[in-house]
């Protein structure tokens, strides 16, 4: 495979096809955070998986790269990441600036769609994604699992993360708005394609109907207002709310409210911020 690889240019000008959140700056910032606030977490699953020196290994929906260098790093030059991300024009080029300024040599970027992604029979010894599977079409996810499991050599890893509750994101002390929000960010990303925010309550059984053997473990992030963490659901309500007041999925008056209490409570140390719990998925080929 050609390093740089462009498999597809994914230019589409379909925006119920584009990927919910855009490329702004801010998106790519936010991204940047949010994997800051979960390494910790990242970090325990990818030694749990146990990717190995000199492994070949997938990232799906890799964004601009940040967990891609960080499996890089663990193959080592002897082993490589495939990158692949429907994003070809902005965080394709920002993981390749950052894999060129940290001197990894061994990440190939692959701008292609995962619906329709698929690789050699037994190439690879892991695939790893992250917030990624949420946004294809639900229809198309147990296509892909399947395709997985084929690429995966005898002894292969497959590590998903992806959230299994949207509706349970809340904030103490309580903010009554939250729940719309919730359910609004859930339209959203639902949207006209039928994506499943909440994909990880189904990755155990799929990766197990693809025959893996299944590993589960469900994690949940508390961040404290006023400390460095709370960058991260901040940028999350103040970067994706607007667009969706847009677009119809949420009252302005509402977006308001809550706005007006999320801003008042951020200057408040005893306020905590709740995610999702996440489904970390583990599938081993035996
Ligand atoms: C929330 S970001 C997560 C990025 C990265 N996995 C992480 O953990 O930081 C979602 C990424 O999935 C990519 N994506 C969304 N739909 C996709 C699709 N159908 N095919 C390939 N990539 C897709 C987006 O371009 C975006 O980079």
């Amino acid at each position: 495979m050609d390093n740089k690889t462009e498999l597809d240019t994914c230019t589409s000008t379909d925006e119920t096809d584009e990927y919910r959140f855009g490329y702004t700056h801010e998106e790519i910032e936010r991204l940047k955070y949010q994997h800051q606030v979960w390494a910790k977490e990242n970090q325990r699953f990818i030694s749990r998986a146990g990717f190995n020196t000199g492994a070949t290994l997938v990232d799906l929906g890799c964004g601009p790269g940040y967990t891609t260098l960080d499996l890089a790093e663990i193959v080592g030059p002897g082993g490589k990441v495939i990158a692949v991300d429907r994003d070809g024009e902005r965080s394709l080029p920002l993981l390749r600036a950052q894999a060129e300024a940290a001197g990894l040599l061994n990440i190939e970027t692959m701008a292609a769609r995962l619906e329709s992604f698929d690789l050699q029979e037994e190439s690879v010894d892991g695939v790893y994604g992250r917030w990624v599977l949420m946004y294809l079409p639900e229809a198309t996810v147990k296509p892909l699992i399947d395709r997985i499991a084929k690429w995966l050599r005898p002894g292969g890893v497959c590590a998903l993360t992806e959230l299994c509750n949207y509706r349970h994101i809340h904030i103490h002390p309580k903010n009554k708005y939250l729940p719309e929000i919730a359910g609004a960010l859930i339209r959203a990303v639902t949207g006209e394609r039928g994506c499943n925010p909440e994909i990880g309550n189904n990755l155990p059984g799929l990766l197990f109907s693809a025959g893996l053997e299944v590993e589960i473990n469900v994690i949940i992030k508390a961040v404290r207002a006023t400390t460095q963490e709370w960058l991260w659901p901040d940028a999350l309500f103040r970067n994706h709310l607007p667009s969706l007041v847009e677009e119809g999925f949420l009252a302005q008056s509402v977006f308001d409210d809550f706005l007006a209490e999320w801003e008042a409570r951020s200057k408040e140390p005893d306020t905590i911020f709740f995610s999702s719990p996440m489904m970390e998925v583990i599938g081993r080929r035996s």
